[in-house]
């Protein structure tokens, strides 16, 4: 018999907003309760990000995060310690969720990219594993015990 890992990944996914279109453009809504599975503790955003300059490089061990593309493009790419995924966003109605437990690193903003995230916790220094090496103990010793999502649908 075959074992396969769950892959850790899979808990990381496109959340898609409302998207309400007519003659005067685009609005999109996000509510927490149907399209975030978390309460949003706090709101940040990234801004007049240089060519070339990358964001993130770390994981959070219990901070959840949707990130939006409110303007501009770039790549998410996310790491379970054992796979890497990259997601491209470039409209601002969808998000990516990332789940606690998940390195990322956000690379090849395009000029006035505006990446906003809501995230389920305020601000913690505590809660940061800014070290890849640390992360990948973190994941052996964490293995199985991170939150799940909810089902928010
Ligand atoms: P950093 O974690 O390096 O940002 P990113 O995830 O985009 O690479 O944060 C940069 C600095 O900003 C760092 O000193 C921590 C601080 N900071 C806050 O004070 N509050 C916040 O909500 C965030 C996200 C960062």
């Amino acid at each position: 018999m075959v074992l396969v890992k769950p892959d850790r990944l899979d808990g990381c996914h496109i959340v898609n907003f409302p998207k309400v279109s007519d003659y005067r453009g685009n609005l999109s809504f996000i509510e927490e309760s149907r399209q975030i599975p978390f309460a949003i503790k706090r709101v940040y955003y990234l801004y007049d990000v240089p060519s070339g300059a990358n964001r993130g490089g770390h994981a959070h061990k219990e901070l959840e995060q949707v990130v939006i593309a409110l303007s501009g493009s770039f790549d998410v790419i996310l790491d379970d310690g054992e796979r890497r995924r990259t997601f491209f966003l470039n409209r601002p109605h969808y998000g990516l969720y990332i789940p606690s437990g998940i390195w990322r690193e956000l690379e090849n903003f395009s000029s006035n990219s505006v990446a906003l995230s809501l995230v389920s916790q305020a601000y913690d220094e505590l809660d940061y594993l800014r070290d890849y090496v640390e992360f990948k103990r973190w994941v052996t010793n964490n293995a199985g015990t991170e939150q799940r999502p909810r089902d928010y649908r």
